[in-house]
């Protein structure tokens, strides 16, 4: 089990999330949501020891940061950030390679490039293994770093706004893929996410943050009323239900 235990967030003086407590299960797929500038990517970076606490502690397994050292704690994490704008000189499958970072020796065993190209075909972007990274659209590049993160094999996998750039089918891929791998590799998977649909049919439990508050943690289907949407967001919407019992949101145009 992932446990925040009233943690409190920072950046200098400016707060953030405050007095957050959570308790996050292996195997089950967590999505965050909230407003810009809430501290959505100052959580996972909180979490992952790039953000001190100013109060609080985060355990893992009964481990916390202080007791593991930050090098040892962040080899359980895979961790795929927002935006990352990479002009590297390398090929697709030699980035996608890279996730094994910590385990590679002197030179690439047979085991590692498998792999490599292995997350590459289930992903469906084989076809790129050849091609320069900084040839790649925004959206093959939210790919390939999907495949990267993936060769990690982590037991935290966190990703901030994957499918930022993707087309709606790598959207449903990556999606899907992860929710599958999720519970596989019983990993505590935690998703940034904006487009509150996908939120809805994907997170096994919401995490909402706005105002320096946890404002709701649960299924989406408990936790996505128009009330709090309205609340969060300033937009009316209608919540439907889809074919399988999930909401399924609707924004309302206003009249100017
Ligand atoms: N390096 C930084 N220096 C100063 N302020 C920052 C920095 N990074 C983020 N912030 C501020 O912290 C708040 C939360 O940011 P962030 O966690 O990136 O929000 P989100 O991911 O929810 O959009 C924002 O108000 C942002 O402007
Ligand atoms: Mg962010």
């Amino acid at each position: 089990m992932l446990e925040f235990n009233n943690v409190s967030m920072a950046i200098g003086k400016h707060p953030l999330t405050q007095n957050l407590s959570l308790q996050l299960q292996p195997g089950q797929l967590h999505v965050i949501i909230g407003p810009n500038g809430t501290g959505k990517t100052s959580l996972l970076r909180a979490l992952f020891g790039e953000l001190p606490l100013q109060q609080g502690a985060i355990t893992f397994q009964d481990n916390s940061l202080v007791d593991l050292g930050a090098s040892q704690w962040r080899q359980q994490f895979g961790y795929m950030p927002q935006n990352t704008q990479l002009e590297l000189d390398l090929s697709v499958l030699e980035v996608v390679v890279l996730g094994r970072l910590q385990n590679l020796k002197l030179h690439l065993s047979d085991d590692d490039l498998r792999a490599a190209l292995s997350a590459l075909q289930n992903l469906g972007i084989a076809h790129l293994a050849d091609r320069p990274l900084h040839s790649l659209s925004g959206g093959q590049r939210q790919m390939v770093l999907f495949a990267q993160v993936l060769l990690r094999d982590p037991q935290i996998m966190m990703l901030d706004e994957p499918v930022s750039a993707l087309d709606l089918q790598h959207q449903m891929h990556l999606m899907e893929h992860l929710h599958q791998q999720t519970r596989a590799k019983n990993w505590v998977t935690l998703v940034v996410l904006h487009d509150l649909n996908l939120a809805a049919q994907f997170a096994d439990q919401l995490i909402v943050l706005a105002d320096g508050h946890l404002q709701a943690f649960g299924p989406p289907a408990d936790v996505l009323t128009s009330e709090l949407i309205t609340r969060l967001y300033q937009v009316p919407v209608d919540i439907h239900s889809d074919r399988d019992g999930l909401p399924y949101i609707r924004t309302l145009r206003q009249a100017c």
